[in-house]
């Protein structure tokens, strides 16, 4: 048996937010769920030699470079799993696609429609060869997630009519929070909409079973121009189009850019079973620190997820004696729920990082057993299809915008 028989060899780029979370779960996903095949930590990847040398032995990765290609070009690597800013998601996975290397790629898919398209084409020529993608909307494997999607499935809601998405977050209601990347168009496509806004419409169309066939948005940028972060290279433009001054060299002011992306999206949509769905994402909602919450109302009951409270699932089923109805808290933490049997005995939590775990283990299983895992590049396509929808309408006075199938447009 070859090593790659064995082991899948994964390699990470980017060692951050994403890719602390990612190697967490890669650490744990074997220790914690018996699969046909291990997972080994083989290579971790950062521009800065000393930091990632350091990520590498604090994350717990055998070696590390300094560039990616170095990474999809090994022959000792089997996955490459991308936790890097959007800008650079379609540039590393179509090449590790092209070098036949199975992708795990963070959400958005992309930053374009375009790019997502190639993104999407290139992994549906490689499932011919054997080579699987996915796309990380990591949320879609909380067991309370799962358990909604099973729910609507077996028919307990009836007819889906309403869904109701909100995600809010806070940590850039100061206007002197600085001008990061994920303030700035390209680097991060959009703002609060690809950021957070991507997540709920991954997870409601994957939920319900609906897609998206058209939106009407509004979205705003609160605070235009911020403070450049601490070593910027002082790219970013001001106000005026001046070039910004780098380090606030006149001792009065901060060197300031302009902000280039949506702080909050709120948009309504129709999805094609029938169902009526309102959005909001917004990085301005004070308070609110990782608010993501779902609402569907069918004709037959309703589920509510809060994901501040992740274990937890509302339930009212509709089909009781009336003298029996009720909201009902499900804690789903019974080795019957989705992921739970590998866990603590019943009511023993998990938290924010298990997701991550569950997206590791789908992954793995999918490829030792030969299987597309989900979400495919076509399901990230079909989020960055209405992401796209939402801008376009927006800059537009909200006028309605159709959202096409991604497929179609990924075979046309
Ligand atoms: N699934 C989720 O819940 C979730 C949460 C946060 C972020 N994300 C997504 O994960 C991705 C990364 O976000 P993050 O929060 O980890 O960002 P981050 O800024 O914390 O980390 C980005 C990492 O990428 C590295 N990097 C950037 N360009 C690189 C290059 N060319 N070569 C090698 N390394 C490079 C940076 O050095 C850093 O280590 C984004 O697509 C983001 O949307 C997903």
């Amino acid at each position: 048996m070859s090593t790659t028989d064995r082991e899948l060899r994964v390699g990470m780029v980017g060692y951050a937010f994403m890719g602390a979370a990612h190697s967490q779960a890669w650490r744990t996903v074997n220790r914690v769920f018996d699969l046909p095949t291990r997972a080994r930590m083989s290579l971790v990847c950062g521009r800065d030699a000393g930091k990632v040398a350091d990520a590498a032995d604090r994350l717990g990765w055998d070696a590390y470079t300094t560039d990616w290609r170095d990474l999809v070009a090994s022959d000792d690597i089997d996955v490459v799993d991308v936790c890097t800013p959007g800008d650079s998601h379609a540039e590393i996975a179509l090449a590790a696609l092209a070098a036949g290397k199975h992708v795990l790629c963070e959400k958005p898919l992309a930053n374009t429609i375009s790019e997502a398209r190639a993104m999407a084409a290139a992994a549906v020529t490689a499932q011919a060869a054997g080579v699987r993608s996915m796309c990380g909307f990591n949320y879609r494997r909380v067991p309370a997630v799962a358990m909604m999607r099973q729910l609507v499935a077996d028919g307990r809601l009836g007819v889906i009519r309403h869904v109701r998405a909100t995600y809010l977050q806070d940590w850039i209601v100061d206007p002197q929070f600085p001008l990061v990347w994920r303030l700035q168009r390209d680097r991060a496509g959009s703002g609060a909409l690809g950021d957070i806004g991507a997540h709920i419409i991954d997870l409601t169309q994957y939920v319900t079973g609906q897609r998206i066939t058209g939106v009407s948005a509004i979205t705003e940028t609160f605070v235009k121009e911020r403070p450049l972060p601490a070593g910027s290279n002082g790219l970013a433009a001001t106000v005026d189009g001046t070039a910004p001054a780098v380090d606030g060299a006149d001792g009065h002011r901060p060197a300031t850019g302009l902000v280039t992306v949506d702080d909050a999206a709120v948009f309504v949509a129709r999805l094609d079973g029938g169902a009526l769905a309102t959005y909001e994402a917004s990085r301005f909602a004070t308070g609110r620190k990782n608010a993501l919450r779902v609402e569907i109302n069918g004709s037959l009951g309703t589920v509510a997820f809060d994901l501040e409270r992740l274990n937890e699932l509302e339930f009212y089923d509709a089909t009781k004696p009336a003298a029996e109805q009720g909201f009902t808290r499900i804690l789903v933490t019974e080795g019957e729920h989705p992921y739970m049997s590998a866990w603590w005995p019943p009511g023993h939590l998990i938290g924010y990082e298990h997701s991550f775990t569950h997206q590791a283990r789908d992954f793995i299983e999918a490829v030792a057993t030969g299987v597309d895992p989900a979400p495919s590049f076509v399901d990230g396509l079909q989020v960055q299809l209405v992401l796209d929808a939402v801008t376009r309408s927006a800059e537009l006075g909200s006028s309605w915008t159709e959202v096409e199938p991604a497929l179609a447009t990924v075979a046309a």
